[in-house]
């Protein structure tokens, strides 16, 4: 068989389409205005949010971005710091946000795999003393994208929270892939909750809704964060179209995350196998598999382009660093598939000169 004969996309689990039960829910859902808290659906979804994560209340955004954005400058003013860990998503990926929109200074400190420890917090807390900007808020992020999906234990999240609260600071978990959390250490998803002030978890990734972002928290809280949404142009009229997949979404797509956690872990099995790359399989927790390529003797982005000329699609991230992430619609057979064309690229690679077609695994 010679070259590829289908797409495995498996460059985020953002790709991910409304199943059709969700479809069918939003054709026939209850629809309102929802910046007048009118749209049933809208209300239902928010209703659910809080619950299942164990707070008052809830509030329907347009992305995973949006929340952070509005849980952050909800509970800080102008000029304030914020801690993060160096990695992440808030800090890396979401366009300066907090900064520009919210004049915040952030203030790394490195984790140890995306996770911050209380000692590493401490040092980074700096006195009450005129020259220093204030600090009130700690983001942390669970699972945590860049360092490979991983995850923050019920423990961990605790001592981080009761230092926050020794020093009067809240805490934000940036939860978009929460569930994948839970599911990976077999707990409800509120023992991870509990040790937060407020949060975000997205619909539109593993769950698979096409759209939105859940902010939750306290009643005060979310009547604040209902403003600045409001501010940055997210309130939406008809919003039932999108919470009726959302409700999908939190109702029956949870569970089957661990079916993307089982594929990343085979996925990272195979990689292990191929010369060139590097990888710790024992490192993969959650639906995230990042490795290294640069033993192929080839650049991040020249691997994925090459990846991508044979049907598979993975993200580059920094030197020879690569991503493929696990999601609803990728099979066994998927990653079969994927392992058989890595293979062959790596075969063909500058550096492993063992000349071969692609092909398939029948
Ligand atoms: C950890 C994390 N936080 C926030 C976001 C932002 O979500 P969105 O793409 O919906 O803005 C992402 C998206 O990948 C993410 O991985």
């Amino acid at each position: 068989m010679k070259l590829h004969m289908k797409t495995v996309d498996l460059r985020s689990d953002t790709v991910t389409l409304p199943t059709e039960e969700m479809l069918e829910a939003m054709h026939s859902a209850k629809l309102g205005d929802d910046v007048y808290g009118e749209d049933p659906t809208v209300n239902k979804l928010e209703e659910l949010s809080a619950k299942k994560m164990g707070k008052e209340a809830a509030l329907l955004t347009t992305s995973g971005t949006q929340a952070n954005l509005v849980s952050v400058l909800s509970q800080t003013a102008r000029g304030e710091e914020v801690i993060l860990e160096n990695d992440a998503h808030m800090y890396y990926y979401e366009v300066g946000a907090f900064s520009a929109l919210g004049g915040l200074i952030p203030r790394l400190v490195t984790g140890h795999k995306g996770v911050l420890r209380r000692e590493d917090i401490e040092n980074a807390l700096r006195p009450s003393n005129i020259h220093f900007p204030p600090t009130h808020l700690i983001c942390i992020e669970n699972t945590h994208n860049r360092a490979g999906g991983t995850v923050w234990s019920p423990s961990q999240t605790k001592s981080v929270f009761e230092l926050a609260k020794s020093h009067g600071l809240n805490v934000h978990l940036d939860g978009a892939r929460i569930f994948n959390s839970a599911i990976a250490q077999n707990v409800d998803v509120r023992e991870l909750t509990q040790y937060v002030d407020t949060l975000m978890f997205c619909l539109s990734k593993g769950l698979s809704a096409p759209v939105g972002s859940m902010v939750v928290g306290d009643r005060k809280f979310i009547e604040r964060a209902r403003r600045y949404r409001k501010m940055l142009g997210g309130g939406m009229r008809q919003a039932g179209i999108i919470a009726a997949a959302g409700i999908i979404a939190i109702e029956k797509m949870v569970d089957r995350l661990r079916d993307d956690h089982t594929y990343a872990k085979m996925l990272a099995k195979g990689l292990n196998q191929i010369e060139g790359i590097k990888i710790d399989p024992s490192e993969v927790q959650t639906n995230i598999v990042a490795f290294d390529v640069s033993g192929l003797g080839m650049t991040g982005e020249a691997w994925t382009a090459a990846m991508n000329r044979v049907g598979v699609k993975a993200g580059a991230l920094e030197k020879g660093r690569v991503r493929m992430v696990t999601h609803h619609g990728i099979e066994k057979e998927d990653i079969e598939y994927a392992l058989t064309a890595i293979e062959d690229v790596a075969s063909n690679s500058s550096i492993i000169q063992k000349p071969k077609m692609i092909r398939t695994r029948a």
